[in-house]
């Protein structure tokens, strides 16, 4: 089978995935190896047997309605590759937002006090993908900062930013998920040891108090995540249902809002005097997710919207 015959063949049997031509495009990157360009420079290439083999079964595997990302186990997220299984929720472009902002956060408190190392929390940190994005863009340009004889692009970065003086604390309810973390961090070039990884029902093992917490807790309310599920994502009802109570179970509610219920408080717990939450919400619950950050004594509230001018974040201050 040529690349231009694949390709025909995956438009054809994908006809459930609104995107079949892009699936079928990523599937065949993955198993040649070909980048965007080779692939579309290449349409005369034929697959090798085991390539060939591998293409069919990854077809099957989508039609199931299991997403590319599972498939190829990478998703990028950040400009980054990670690492992804089906015990972890597949990083969202929505949620680079979320990075963005604690960037933002990160860079006035390095202004406010330069000699400060800030200390930050990625709460249901999943793959890792925001806790791990933030720590690689302050090392990367920590990196960039000692390469280049202008140091006065990156006077809004003190030494913090360099690898070995990251403070990062990455948390999760999930064994498995917290392995992909770190499988993670590795792959990503950093090193575990300056990082913790904690496995806790939201801050019950937490001990220590940050300057930031990033958080996307699960917001989907319960029977919408039953609902999304059936399409054979096969994503972690953990990763999604918001409506669970204490321990895990579901809470009776169906606004997706009973875990952030308790997250809530037990962030502005956790927090330093001056310290930021940065948290991701569902649109439709994010006007009462900053209600809550209100209630639990949070200033400076706001929600921020993302590339589709949807509500997605609450950011406030203690
Ligand atoms: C929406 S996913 C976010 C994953 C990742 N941060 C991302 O943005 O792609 C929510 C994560 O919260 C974790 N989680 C669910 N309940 C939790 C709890 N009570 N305490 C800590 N983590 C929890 C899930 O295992 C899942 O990894």
């Amino acid at each position: 089978m040529k690349i231009q015959q694949a390709k025909i063949y995956g438009k054809n049997e994908l006809t459930s995935s609104p995107t079949s031509e892009l699936d079928t495009a990523v599937l065949l990157q993955h198993i040649t190896g070909f980048d965007k360009t080779h692939l579309l420079l290449n349409r005369d290439y034929e697959l090798t047997q085991k390539q060939e083999a591998d293409f069919l079964t990854a077809i099957e595997k989508r039609k199931t309605g299991l997403p590319v990302a599972y498939i190829t186990g990478h998703k990028e997220f950040f400009g980054l590759d990670f690492y992804v299984t089906p015990d972890v929720l597949i990083p969202k472009p929505d949620t680079e937002l979320l990075v963005e902002l604690a960037l933002d956060a990160l860079e006035d408190k390095f202004r406010a006090k330069p000699d400060a190392i800030p200390t930050v929390c990625d709460m249901c940190t999943g793959s890792g993908c925001v806790g791990l994005s933030i720590a690689k863009t302050l090392a990367d340009k920590a990196g960039e900062k000692k390469e280049t004889t202008d140091y006065t692009d990156y006077t809004d970065y003190t030494d913090y930013t360099d690898s070995r003086r990251l403070s990062f604390t990455l948390v999760d309810i999930s064994e498995k998920a917290l392995a992909i973390a770190r499988k993670n961090c590795v792959g990503l070039g950093m090193d575990t040891a300056n990082f913790h990884f904690i496995q806790s029902n939201l801050f019950e093992n937490v001990l220590p108090t940050f300057d930031l917490i990033v958080t996307n807790p699960p917001y989907v309310p319960h029977s919408e995540s039953l609902e999304l599920l059936k399409d054979g994502r096969s994503e972690p009802l953990l990763a999604l249902d918001g409506d669970v109570d204490e321990v895990g179970e579901v809470s009776g509610t169906n606004d997706g809002l009973a875990l952030i219920r308790r997250l809530v408080p037990q962030c502005y717990e956790h927090l330093n005097r001056n310290g930021v939450l940065i948290m991701e919400t569902g649109e439709y619950n994010a006007e009462e997710t900053a209600k809550l950050f209100k209630q639990a004594g949070f200033r400076n509230v706001k929600i921020e919207y993302d590339m589709n001018e949807m509500m997605r974040d609450v950011v406030g201050v203690k």
